[in-house]
């Protein structure tokens, strides 16, 4: 059984369409990265798959069930969690507090000051996360998720504006996962993506292009024109991050 399907998934705003019939799955245990240029479609994926936004048209499956139509928080109670593009922290609120909270809305057997512990950081529980670093915050973000003791995680542009040594301790946390979560990445990074995934799926104007392993996608001539034009010389770099044309 697959741990998530996607399947005949659209999505219009208004008369603009930015997902178009998309479907695919996830093996239990499969770490799958998502990537594609700036408007793909990709954060409204996520949306639906994670229930902040309903499909035009689609449906959704979470170990063989149908969650199209249930609530978010019923969704995170199969085991689904996720990070966000932008801080979806309390701001105004302590460590604690925010983990709190995230805990409440899931069966997690952990509880907040245990979790702190493990992480080393119950000396901060009682800062509020607007003073902590950009990099601190985009991991506590992560920590809370997996604090949700999730079986599928989907991270959104998880190492966004962060510096190389604060991506590098973000990629150890997601690559130090227990191999039994499903792992579902959106990254602009290359190098990341690279390092993290051992599928790839690329959307552009909202439909799949390609999908498949990274030497798979390295090579694939129709991602390479998407990404780099035709006649572009490799897809080797990893490229300044938000760019919106040249994505590595
Ligand atoms: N709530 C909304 N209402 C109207 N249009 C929207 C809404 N959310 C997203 N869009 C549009 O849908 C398209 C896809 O946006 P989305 O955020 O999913 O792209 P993305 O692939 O995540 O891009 P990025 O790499 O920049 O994060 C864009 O054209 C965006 O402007
Ligand atoms: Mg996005």
């Amino acid at each position: 059984m697959n741990a998530l399907e996607v399947r005949n998934l659209s999505k219009d705003f208004g008369g603009l369409r930015v997902l178009d019939n998309v479907s695919f799955s996830l093996r239990p245990g499969e770490r799958r990265g998502i990537i594609g240029p700036n408007g793909a479609g990709k954060t409204t994926l996520f949306n639906i798959i994670s229930g902040n936004l309903k499909p035009s048209a689609g449906d959704i499956f979470l170990y063989g069930a149908r969650v199209t139509r249930l609530p978010s928080w019923h969704r995170s109670r199969l085991g689904l969690a996720r990070t966000f593009q932008k801080s979806n922290l309390f701001s105004g609120l302590s460590l604690y507090d925010n983990l709190y909270l995230a805990l409440l809305a899931t069966d997690s057997p952990f509880n907040a000051k245990d979790i702190l512990k493990e992480w080393g950081m119950w000396e901060k529980r009682k800062i509020c996360v607007d003073r902590l670093s950009h990099g601190e915050q985009r991991q506590v973000e992560l920590l809370l998720a997996l604090a949700q003791h999730p079986r599928i995680i989907l991270l959104d542009e998880p190492t966004a504006g962060l510096s190389p040594a604060e991506t590098e301790v973000i990629v150890k946390i997601i690559g130090d996962l227990p191999r039994d979560i499903t792992i579902l990445i959106i990254e602009h990074d290359m190098e990341v993506v690279f390092a993290l995934a051992e599928r790839i799926t690329v959307l552009h104007f909202g439909q799949i292009v390609a999908e498949g392993s990274k030497e798979e996608i390295k090579s694939d001539p129709r991602v390479r024109q998407i990404y780099l034009g035709i006649g572009g010389e490799g897809l080797s770099r990893a490229a300044p991050k938000r760019s919106p044309h040249l994505l590595w």
